[in-house]
This record gives structure tokens, sequence and C-alpha cells, in this order.
């Protein structure tokens, strides 16, 4: 088997100890090498920043010239890279019983300390044997860690990753209340219950708790309680053992047994069948699993985050849901608000989502006229974000360099109902705190939102000037009367 050669940092200051070290060493070379040899503290480490991540192992006489040596060169070799192993060298006069010498060397991060001479070996390090056996195993243990430095290193850019792609835009102060939130609770193990209407960002927000939290590295596994029929959604969760069931041919894992360590997200809970939801009751309580078809239990260590975008506590008085169930599962309730309460997000996420799809898609990133903007803030968004994210994916596909008011509509597809909503948010009403105007004043007031609302309608101007029966020219010369244009 071919190995490498283990590459070694001598320091020691005094020839004939440098000697003792290579004489011991020698009938192992193919094996270890000593690479370099210096005689001082400073230079060590002046060596070791010039040459990272390049030794194994370092072997250092304890009291050595110069001011930087003993346990607190240790600890400076350390610092630099926690990686490499570090044999101490020692002269006879510590005695080799000296637990409070050892001691420090440890503390200090040492691997092993040996002793030089015990006087009558003059040519090799004395116990010639354990030493080699040393340098070998603290070379394994450098191994050893730096692979599990670099899987680390991979699962923190996992994360990162996911995280990157699971960021929560907007500015108001409900998103930053979440964030706040989620930075708060993420550390604790207690469950979280999240409501808000659909497309709000629940989702996204269990996935930001999940993966800031101390079981980052661990399962993520959600589960949409009203997307699996009900007969079904037992087995899913807890899983059965092989003939607990006809059909039951090999046994199935439970989610709650792959979310062991990690995190289980129930979404839509308030759907959870009551047969299960008092299973669920007795998992929370006891930690433990009842796999369908087993008799002993099968312990878990889960964290529960659920989400609904129902009024829970209405179920619960409708004793469609466990009130005791509830207070297990909502320990930290969080509640995302609609769109619509938090409107100076908008803007923030259409740029978000345009530059993401643009980038995605190849596409050159349009601008939005500002009606089409007031246009998107005034609406009421009933699909929340999701809804805007999908108009805006929408919008690029028509690869228009502008995005109008009509496009928009055209994109959501219902022009009527944006219409008619924007209409009505404008607000057709008489009363004005100035009270009754002049027939004249109403005329103009009444003429632009007319003019609005019929542009709402049409594909084009030459459209909505048809649909108004004016001539082009009239249209054109109205509409800047009215500022429209
Ligand atoms: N604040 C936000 N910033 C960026 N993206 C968001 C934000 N809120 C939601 N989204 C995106 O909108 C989409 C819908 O979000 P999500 O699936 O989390 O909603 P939900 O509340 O779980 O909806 P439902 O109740 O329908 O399951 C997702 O693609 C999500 O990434
Ligand atoms: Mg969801």
């Amino acid at each position: 088997m071919f190995e490498e050669q283990i590459k070694v940092l001598l320091i020691e200051d005094e020839d004939f100890d440098v000697r003792r070290v290579e004489n011991t060493i020698r009938p192992f070379e193919n094996r270890i090498k000593i690479i370099d040899v210096i005689s001082d503290g400073r230079s060590a480490i002046e060596l070791l920043d010039k040459k990272k991540n390049f030794y194994d192992v370092v072997i250092m006489d304890f009291q050595i010239a110069g001011g930087l040596r003993g346990a607190q060169l240790i600890k400076k070799i350390k610092d630099f890279d926690s990686a490499l192993q570090i044999i101490v060298i020692t002269k006879m006069t510590v005695n080799i019983t000296d637990y409070e010498f050892a001691h420090n060397l440890i503390e200090a991060g040492a691997f092993w300390y040996c002793t030089k001479y015990p006087g009558d070996i003059e040519q090799y390090i004395y116990q010639p044997t354990d030493f080699i056996m040393s340098i070998i195993n603290a070379y394994e243990r450098k191994k050893l860690i730096k692979e599990k430095q670099k899987s680390n290193q991979k699962l923190n850019r996992n994360v990162e990753d996911i995280l990157a792609n699971k960021k929560i835009i907007g500015v108001s102060s409900a998103i930053n209340q979440l964030r706040e939130g989620i930075s708060k609770y993420c550390i604790s193990n207690a469950p979280i219950l999240i409501s808000g209407s659909s497309g709000t960002g629940k989702e996204l927000v269990a996935y930001n708790i999940h993966y800031n939290s101390l079981r980052k590295y661990e399962n993520f596994v959600p589960i949409n309680c009203g997307g699996i029929p009900d007969q079904l959604i037992e087995s899913e969760l807890f899983g059965y053992e092989k003939g607990a069931f006809t059909g039951a041919e090999k046994s199935k894992p439970g989610l709650f047994e792959m979310a062991h360590h990690g995190t289980i997200f129930l979404d839509e809970i308030s759907e959870l069948p009551l047969s299960a939801q008092v299973k669920l009751l007795r998992v929370l309580q006891d930690g433990e699993v009842e796999k369908i078809g087993r008799t002993e239990k099968i312990k878990v260590d889960v964290r529960v985050i659920s989400a609904t975008n129902r009024n829970i506590e209405d179920e619960v008085r409708e004793k469609r849901f466990r009130e005791d169930l509830f207070y297990r599962l909502n320990v930290v309730p969080i509640h995302v608000p609609p769109l619509r309460e938090r409107k100076e997000d908008i803007h923030y996420l259409i740029d978000y989502f345009m530059n993401e799809f643009s980038i995605d898609m190849g596409k050159e990133m349009p601008a939005l006229n500002e009606e089409a903007i007031k246009l998107l803030v005034d609406y009421e968004w009933p699909g929340n974000v999701r809804e805007l994210k999908n108009l805006i994916q929408r919008l690029l596909f028509y690869d228009e360099k502008i995005i109008t008011p009509q496009l928009i509509q055209t994109a959501l597809g219902k022009r009527a109902s944006l219409s008619e909503n924007y209409f009505a948010n404008d607000g057709l009403s008489f009363k004005s705190p100035e009270g009754p105007q002049p027939l004249k004043h109403m005329e103009k007031i009444l003429r632009e939102k007319y003019f609005k609302y019929v542009r709402m309608q049409s594909e084009s101007d030459s459209e909505a000037a048809k649909k108004l029966g004016l001539a082009p020219p009239n249209y054109y010369r109205m509409c800047k009367e009215l500022g429209l244009k």
C-alpha cells in the first residue's frame, strides 16, 4: 500500500539533539521525513506561515533559545493550523512522572511528549519505538482532522447555498420582526407554529429556521398534511414494520425517523385527521414514535415546525383540531402577514425576482414604468408573494423592454377583477373632506378615473380610444390634459 511520507518540522536548537532525532527516524526514512530544522520559535512560526498546510507533524524541543517557546509556542502553532500535530521532546531534567507538566502540554495542544535521553543512550531518542509510533499516530490524527474539516466546509457551503436561495426579502417592520424572530428562535428546540395566508412565505421561514439552527447539517423533512390521503398519513409520519398489514412487504421508516436530529416541517397542519393528531401528540409528549406493527417504541429527537394558512384557533373551537396538540405545537407562534399589509416590500420583491429570473432565463432585465409600479403596489395580492413571483416570471416571457400596466393585466390573466379592484381602490366616492365640489372639478376627477379604468381594460391606447368612442387624436389630447401621458 502506498503511504504518503510524513512531513516533519523539527524545532530544536542543539545540534547533537537534532542528530539524535535524525538517527532515530533514519530506519523509517521512507515513511517519515524531516523537511526543515529550525532553532527558534519565532522563525518556526514564520516558516509555518510561509508553508501553509505543508507539514504534518511538528517535533519541538520544550526549552529552546529565543523568547517564544514551551506551551506558548504550542498554542501559537495550534492557532495557526489546529490540525497540525505537535510532539514535544524534553530533556531528562523534566521528570517523566511529572503529571502537571504533561497536563499543561496537553492543555496547550500537544499530541505527545517524550524524553530525549536518560543518560546512557547517546545516539537516539529514549524509547525510540514509542517515538516513531507517536509520529505515525500524530500523522493519522492530522489526516482525520483535515478530512473532518473538509467535509464540514462542504456542508457549510451547502447550507450557505441553501440559505442564499432561500433569502427573505423585505424591509417592512413585519419582515424585520420576522428576521429577528428567526434568529432568536432558531437556536432553541421549541416547537414553532407559523401562520399566514397562502403564499406569504411560511415554508421559506421554516427553511430559514432549520438552516440557521444547530440542526442545520441534519435533515429538514417537509410534509404537506393536506396533500396525503387520511389513511396514509400515519404510515407516512410514523412508518410501519414489514407485515404490519396486508401489502406491507417491507418495513418503511416514517418521516419522524428520517428527521431524527433534524427538523420536521408539518405544513397545513390543520388538515391532519384527528386520529393522527392523537399519535402526533404522543410523539411530542414522549419523544417516541410508535411504528405500526411494532411493539417497542423508537426514540426520536426531532424539532417540529408546523404551518397553517387557516385560523387554527377556529379549528380548535370547532373541535376539528385538538386543543392539547395546538398548545404543544404553538409554543412559539410566528405570523407572516399578507403582502397587502406590507406594501413597502413590494418594490424590493419585484426587483429581487426580476433580477433572479432574468439571470435564470438569460434575459435583460426590463424596466417598469411608474404606472405599472403603482398598479403592482395598489393591487391586493390575494396570492401574496407567490402570486407576485409567478407574475414576474410570466412578465419576463413577453420579452418587453418596458413593462406597462396593460402587460401586467394580460399576465395576471384576470383583467376584470384587477381593474375593478384598481378602480375601487382609487375610490369612486363622492365623499370629500372639503364637501361637495363644483361639477367641473368633479367631472375632471371622474374623467380621469374612468380613463384610467378603460386603459386598464385595454391592450393598447388605440383599443382604449375605441372603447371610449373617441378618435385617437382626441383621446391623446384628453389624456394629456388629464396628466395621464
Ligand atoms: N419575503 C420573501 N422573500 C423572497 N421570497 C419569498 C418571500 N416570501 C415568499 N417568497 C417566495 O414565494 C413563494 C411562496 O412562499 P412559501 O411557499 O414559503 O409560502 P407559504 O406561506 O408556505 O404558502 P402556502 O400556504 O400556499 O403553502 C416561494 O417561492 C418563496 O420562496
Ligand atoms: Mg407552504
